[in-house]
This record gives structure tokens, C-alpha cells and sequence, in this order.
């Protein structure tokens, strides 16, 4: 069944876990991600359809596949589309059927992220989606598919945090804290200071982008500061074309349905090793 985050972050806020949000593409993806969620124990999942794969698959077709998928595997399913700077894209989502939307006005002056993250917020809840919204702003780091090599960290400011998410309803907020989109070219650094803070400001689910490569202790360091949804792409995308090209040097010329069966195992790898992660150890 497809559902929109709500339940889901409320009582990952409640049990002090996080939930994964997996970027998907195709078929291999997203059966891949749901395999994982099942074969973990029925766990809920966000597939998180990123607007800027529109060429890779329609909305119409990504909504089918989820329902079906998610019927057949049990398990509760957000369809998210995530990271849309673009309000038509998510106006078509929401005919489309999906569950959730992330409006992303991160690059906006904050009074106008504000004002359209409130548009979008009105439409979404009056159809019963949830929303999310991005205050601050990511790096990109090595091989990232988010955004490009100009964007520069922008750290949230706690002080705005609680305004932005009073005045625009959103249901939960991104935030930046020192995660990068994409491989780190060094350690990461994360603020754990800016992100108390802003969960003090703040009583909605907050969501870590870039969860790629940020090692399983920092994640719980982050989860025991509220954060609730957790962003992965780049590591499935790395993972599974190391793996297809070993594949294919090993087996020569597989068929191609071969090669489609085992990806759908990368993929599942990954998202089975963060939602490992995921599972968090409790307040600090
Ligand atoms: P990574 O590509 O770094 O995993 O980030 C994914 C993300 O934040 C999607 O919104």
C-alpha cells in the first residue's frame, strides 16, 4: 500500500530511528528497494523518485510500479518525488498519485522559500500528501547527481529553522548540517551542534540529505538528534555499476535479463546495509 510519510516519521521521532529514503530510476531500483525493506523485516520504506529522472520513467509509470510492488511485497511505501524545484512537476505528481513531495526553494531568499513552500503545502495536504521542505544547503561532493559542482554548503540556521516550518506547515524539514550529495572527498563534518539546535527550534521530522558514504556512528549520532529520514543515492548508483561491470568482465556477454536480476541485488545490498544503519541506539 502506498502511504505518505506521516506515520511513518512520527514514529521513527517516537522509537528514535530513521526511515531510508532510496532515490529510484527503473524497475531494478525500485524492486531492489522494496526486496530490501521486506527481506529487513516488513520495514517501512520511502522510494524517493528524484524530478530530474523524468527521461528514466514517467510519473504515471513510477506510481503504477510502486502500487504494484508494494502490494506484492506487504510492506507500507512512500512515493516521494524528491528534490523539485519546479511546482508544475509537483501539481503532476500528486494527479500522478504519489504520496509525498519534496519542494526544494533551498536556493531561493528564505521569504520566497517560504511563501511557495506554503502554496505547495495548501495543495499536497488538502489531497493528503506530505511535504517536505529545505532550509540551507548542500555541497555536492565527488560523483553526486543532485546538484552541481557550484553548489556550496549553506548551513541551516537554527534560528530560522522554527519560523520556516511554522510559517509554511511543511511535515518534516531538510536540513544541512554538514552532509555533502555524493562520495566526501575528505571526512565528513557534521555539525551535530547546528543540528541540536535546530531540533530545539524545530518539532517536525528533520531529514539528512546525503546519507551516502557518512559512516554507520555518525548516522546515530544524527538519529539521536532527531533526525528521522535519511536520503540515499549516489552509493546505490556507485554500487551497482562497479558490480554490472564486474559482472560483465566476468560472464562475458550475460544476457540482459541476467545482468536486470542481479542489479536488482546491488541495489538491494546497499539499501539492506543503511537501513542497518538506520535502526539508531536511542536518545543521547
Ligand atoms: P547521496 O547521493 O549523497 O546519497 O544523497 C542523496 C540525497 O540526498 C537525495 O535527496
Amino acid at each position: 500500500m502506498l502511504v505518505n510519510f506521516n506515520r511513518m516519521l512520527r514514529d521513527a521521532q517516537v522509537g528514535r530511528y530513521a526511515v531510508g529514503s532510496f532515490n529510484v530510476y527503473n524497475y531494478e531500483t525500485m524492486k531492489g528497494v522494496v526486496e530490501a525493506a521486506r527481506e529487513a523485516g516488513d520495514k517501512p520504506v520511502i522510494v524517493a523518485f528524484g524530478a530530474k529522472y523524468l527521461s528514466n520513467m514517467s510519473l504515471d509509470d513510477a506510481h503504477a510500479l510502486a502500487c504494484s510492488l508494494s502490494d506484492g511485497a506487504g510492506v507500507p511505501v512512500c512515493l516521494h518525488l524528491d528534490h523539485c524545484k519546479d511546482t508544475d512537476t509537483i501539481y503532476r505528481a500528486i494527479r500522478a498519485g504519489f504520496t509525498s513531495v519534496m519542494y526544494d526553494g533551498s536556493a531561493l531568499p528564505f521569504g520566497q522559500n517560504a511563501d511557495n513552500t506554503r502554496r505547495v503545502c495548501d495543495v499536497a495536504h488538502a489531497c493528503g500528501l506530505s511535504v517536505e521542505a529545505e532550509l540551507g544547503s548542500l555541497a555536492a561532493g565527488d560523483a553526486s547527481h543532485e546538484g552541481t559542482a557550484a553548489d556550496r554548503q549553506v548551513y541551516t540556521d537554527p534560528d530560522k529553522a522554527g519560523e520556516f516550518v511554522e510559517r509554511t506547515g511543511a511535515d518534516a524539514l531538510a536540513v544541512s548540517v554538514g552532509t555533502v550529495h555524493g562520495l566526501y572527498k575528505g571526512a565528513p563534518n557534521i555539525r551535530l551542534d547546528i543540528l541540536e539546535a535546530i531540533r530545539a527550534a524545530c518539532p517536525v521530522p528533520l531529514v539528512l540529505h546525503g546519507g551516502s558514504g557518512v559512516p554507520a556512528a555518525t548516522i546515530r549520532d544524527c538519529i539521536a538528534r532527531g533526525i528521522c529520514k535519511i536520503n540515499v543515492n549516489t552509493e546505490i548508483s556507485v554500487s551497482a555499476v562497479e558490480q554490472s561491470a564486474r559482472l560483465l568482465i566476468q560472464d562475458k556477454k550475460p544476457h540482459f535479463s541476467v545482468l536486470a536480476l542481479a542489479q536488482q541485488v546491488f541495489v538491494k545490498e546497499v539499501a539492506l546495509k543503511y537501513i542497518g544503519f538506520f535502526e539508531g541506539t536511542g536518545a543521547i
